[in-house]
């Protein structure tokens, strides 16, 4: 026999060995498989392309009830954020500044995430209270608050939902690093003396919090 054919042989039986221990083996007694309803319940995820939105509607003013109720004791009435609780409107245009407002408006790419998490963790300690309705018009809400609809009666719902593009989505791209960094991607990658010259491009902000020698306490 070749090689070759020695190894497939080999292969083969290792094959039926290992599929045989998967068939018998034992049972430890534990668990039971899941329920389509327990796995539809777990199933909430949604995606940028929509992928996963259940069916339903909800306008601005229906939203702004909801919130109003629900969520501006948190969140304060227009989204600003009551006391320390997180904010989600505004910050339009502070991306650059040294103290960014990262809310749903300025900095989120995908209406999406807004929906996911609603649905999945608001309010807070009442998750899962929201009808699917009550989402949307939530969210409905939010991007009025966040002026990206203008229109009191607009109606987010399944069908349109994709249609919301959000202000910060081409600030995001996917990671290039496969191409971008291919050549480290071998066996000998450089380790040394790699290229020319080195930039400094940026440095981490001087916060003067270590003393320096002449104020600093002294060490016995
Ligand atoms: C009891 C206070 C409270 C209530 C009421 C509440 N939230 Fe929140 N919310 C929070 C806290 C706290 C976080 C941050 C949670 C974390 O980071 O883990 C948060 C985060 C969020 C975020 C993500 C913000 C971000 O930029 O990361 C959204 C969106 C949101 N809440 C929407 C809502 C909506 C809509 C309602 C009403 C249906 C609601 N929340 C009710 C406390 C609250």
């Amino acid at each position: 026999m070749s090689k070759l054919a020695k190894f497939a042989a080999a292969a083969a039986v290792f094959g039926v060995m290992a599929s045989a221990v998967a068939q018998s083996a034992p049972k430890l007694g534990l668990g039971r498989v899941a329920l389509p309803e327990e796995i539809k319940a777990w199933d909430t995820d949604v995606r940028p392309d929509g992928k996963g939105l259940p069916p339903g509607k909800g306008t601005v003013k229906q939203g702004d009830e909801i919130f109003q109720a629900q969520c501006a004791s948190c969140h304060g009435e227009f989204g600003e954020g009551a006391g320390r609780w997180p904010v989600l409107a505004g910050g339009a245009g502070s991306l650059k500044a040294d103290r960014p407002d990262k809310t749903i408006g300025s900095f989120w790419p995908d209406l999406s995430t807004a929906f996911d998490y609603i649905h999945r963790a608001m309010p807070y300690g009442n998750a899962h209270s929201l009808s699917d309705d009550e989402v949307y018009a939530v969210v409905a809400y939010l991007l009025s608050l966040n002026d990206i609809v203008k229109d009191d009666n607009f109606e987010l719902s399944d069908k349109n939902f994709t249609s919301i593009k959000m202000p910060n989505a081409g600030a995001f791209f996917d990671d290039d690093r496969e191409t971008s960094e291919k050549q480290f991607w071998n066996k000998n990658p450089c380790m040394k003396d790699c290229s020319g010259e080195v930039k400094v491009t940026g440095r981490a902000m001087n916060v003067d919090v270590t003393p320096d020698n002449k104020d600093g306490p002294k060490v016995e």
